[in-house]
């Protein structure tokens, strides 16, 4: 994995050593993810060294994140000569609905957008969907910039192009690949998260690990804590090792023809997860994704494939940061095995009817599988919820 330094860009990169900087290798549609404290302040003059920067830009963030974060980048926008506006949507999953999206896109408009506009998306993976979006088709097409400031947007959605909206059939159902220009991903930005947060996101941290890099994890195993601690070196590290591995992926598989389903990992068991406990912030989407993981683990042991060391493994690491890993974890909900098989039906990854699950024949060793028989699956789910001495037992 390289580990470049910053080299380019003129004056505004190099009088800050401290990034790291990365690349989506995507031919004419490369783009640079810059990894590393004080990025929002430098955002202006790391935007206009672009190759045909915007001269305006509209900026996208919620309540929230605006409070924090937004007066730093209109200085960095208004001291790089950007003219720029700020549209504020509230926060949460509300936000991705088609009402909110047409909302935002009505008052772009009305504001004045042109073809060589830019969208800056300032905040978490909700804002980042919903800004990749807008600019995937207002006036067919505009660039836009991604400055996730969630730990979970900068290790996952912010990288790679997949934007969307909800719809009352499922999350992200209306959508499109659509590559930002540019990626920020300002570390200091995770000291102002919610302990919660920064664990969920850290669930996706630990998946590139589980899924691809062994070392990563062994890495994240000794210092998994200092990064859900707040020390800086390792959250930067973390970010970094994470958008990196995202990266590769992302350059030999844009589309999701192939490899780039392994990011999915945990994501199935996850899915079913929160779509039963129906996106009330009961279970926040990384929480899902590591009781996900640890299913994924465990029916990879169920089928033969993985050593029941390696699931466990995984569970004590997530646990020992302080994540949830199994339903009994979550004593509040009544789990239903037929309930959660029939989210599973709907995801978007069944082919010919048939459920997909990410794999593993040990930890760092994932793979696609879509011959997992269904009985196998409910018999994990019967057998877990059971274990949680919850939830309904008569199934099948
Ligand atoms: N979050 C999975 C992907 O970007 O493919």
């Amino acid at each position: 994995m390289p580990s470049m330094r910053e080299t380019a860009g003129g004056a505004a990169l190099s009088a800050q050593a401290a990034a790291e900087r990365l690349s989506v290798g995507l031919g004419p549609r490369s783009y640079d993810i810059l990894v590393g404290p004080g990025l929002i302040a430098r955002a202006g003059a790391l935007i206009a060294a672009l190759p045909e920067p915007p001269k305006r830009v509209a900026i996208v963030t919620d309540a929230h994140v605006a409070e924090l974060h937004l007066a730093a980048l209109e200085r960095a926008l208004a001291d790089a000569g950007i003219v720029f506006e700020a549209f504020v949507v509230p926060p949460g999953e509300a936000s991705k609905s088609f009402a909110s999206f047409e909302r935002l896109c009505e008052a772009l408009l009305a504001w004045g957008l042109e073809r060589k506009t830019w969208l800056v998306a300032l905040g978490g993976g909700i804002v980042g969907d919903l800004t990749g979006f807008a600019a995937a088709v207002l006036l067919r097409g505009l660039e836009f910039v991604q400055i996730p400031t969630s730990l979970l947007a900068q290790v996952d959605s912010s990288v790679g192009g997949k934007t969307g909206i909800n719809t009352a059939a499922g999350k992200n159902l209306v959508g499109a690949f659509h590559q930002p220009r540019l990626v920020l991903a300002d570390t200091d930005a995770l000291a102002s998260l919610p302990r919660r947060e920064l664990l969920a996101g850290y669930a996706e941290v630990a998946k590139y690990g589980a899924l691809g890099d062994e070392a990563f994890f062994a890495w994240l195993e000794e210092h998994g804590s200092h990064v859900v601690e707040g020390d800086a070196a390792a959250q930067m590290r973390a970010v970094a090792v994470s958008c990196r591995a995202k990266a590769a992926v992302v350059a030999a598989d844009e589309r999701e023809a192939g490899q780039r389903a392994l990011l999915n990992l945990g994501h199935t068991f996850g899915h079913a997860l929160e779509a039963e406990t129906g996106y009330t912030g009961a279970l926040l989407h990384g929480e899902a994704v590591a009781i996900g993981m640890v299913m994924a683990f465990d029916l990879s042991v169920r089928l033969g494939l993985c050593p029941a060391e390696d699931a466990d493994r995984l569970r004590r690491h997530l646990a020992a940061v302080g994540l949830a890993t199994d339903l009994s974890d979550l004593p509040q909900v009544d789990w239903d095995a037929e309930r959660l098989l029939g989210h599973m039906r709907k995801d978007k990854k069944v082919q010919d009817g048939r459920l997909t699950f990410v794999l593993v024949r040990g930890l760092g060793q994932a793979f696609v599988a879509r011959e997992v028989a269904e009985d196998q699956v409910r018999a994990l789910l019967v057998e877990t919820i059971a274990a949680s001495g919850l939830g309904r037992l008569a199934v099948g």
